[in-house]
């Protein structure tokens, strides 16, 4: 099996490469060097010669408050690049493997995660262009894998425990937002479910963050706990902390769609939190 990695050298695509050579799998990755998601003919011309079994999509312009201020350029790569490497896919007969987002909902629902059944109303730029990349994805092959998943951390990126991290060692105490909840997930596990899922025939979309949910200041104090630094994290509510971009309030994701296809469940993020330190060689 041939599997080629876009965005190969961001914080996902960096750990599913390594995930897929681990296993002995071939593994191609593709960054801007390769080929830029805005030129349609250098997408397919890589995609054809290289003729990949399976591409997982994972380039994405992913600066969510940025996006609002340069829609046109976050559309073009999200949209028109998804399109791109579709139609590369659809000529060289390879499956499609989309990684999408929790922000293609709105957060409103109460008392429950999502359901892959549930109707996407993105709140923002980044949302909405991840949303008609699914469309498109899911319009144009047949034999595609849709993935939303949620707070991703991982080595190879800024993510908010880093920040955390760089922000926590020289302050007693944080503000954080707690009325937002969602699942952290590392981008390790979530490397391993994408493996596993591009060698079976479950197409379709899926629901894949670490188990288990907290609120971004139920976040930071767990990497603190797990640091042993005695930061104390003031939870406040997303009013008090403006961002351009909003954010869904509720942005937990149900795990249903992984236990329909037979599929294992993602360790909890406590766990993945506490691998993730000991990776980066903070513990
Ligand atoms: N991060 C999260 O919390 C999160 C949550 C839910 C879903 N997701 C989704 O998960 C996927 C992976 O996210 P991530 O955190 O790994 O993102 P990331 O670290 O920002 O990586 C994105 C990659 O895409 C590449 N890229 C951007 N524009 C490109 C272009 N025009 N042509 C070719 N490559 C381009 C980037 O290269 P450069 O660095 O050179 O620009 C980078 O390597 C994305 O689809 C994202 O939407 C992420």
């Amino acid at each position: 099996m041939r599997v080629l990695v876009t965005g190969g050298a961001g914080q996902l695509g960096h750990d599913v490469l390594k995930q897929l050579h681990r296993m002995q799998i071939e593994a191609i990755g593709a960054d801007k060097d390769e080929f830029d998601l805005l030129d349609t003919f250098a997408a397919q011309e890589f995609i054809l010669a290289c003729k990949p079994d399976t591409v997982i999509h994972c380039a994405a312009y992913t600066q969510v408050d940025q996006a609002e201020d340069e829609p046109d350029i976050c559309r073009n790569i999200n949209i028109a690049g998804t399109e791109h490497v579709a139609q590369a896919c659809l000529k060289a007969g390879s499956s499609l493997c989309y990684l999408s987002t929790d922000y293609v909902f709105d957060g409103t629902l109460s008392g429950r995660a999502y359901e892959v059944s549930d109707r996407p109303n993105p709140l923002s730029v980044y949302g909405q262009s991840k949303y008609e990349g699914e469309k498109i994805t899911a319009g144009l092959i047949a034999n595609h894998y849709i993935v939303r998943t949620s707070w991703l951390f991982g080595s190879h990126g800024h993510n908010f425990v880093k920040t955390m991290l760089k922000m926590g060692e020289f302050s007693p105490s944080l503000r954080v937002v707690a009325d937002q909840t969602g699942s952290p997930t590392y981008t390790a596990d979530l490397a391993r479910f994408l493996a596993d899922l591009i060698q079976t025939e479950n197409f379709g979309c899926y629901h894949v963050t670490n188990s288990g949910f907290c609120s971004w200041a139920d976040f930071a104090a767990e990497i603190f706990v797990q640091m042993g630094w005695p930061v104390a994290v003031e939870r406040i509510p997303s009013v008090d902390y403006p961002t351009k971009a909003t954010r869904p309030k509720n942005s937990r994701l149900s795990p249903q769609s992984i236990i329909q296809a037979g599929l294992p469940l993602l360790p909890d993020w406590k766990d993945g939190l506490s691998r993730f330190l000991k990776e980066i060689n903070a513990v």
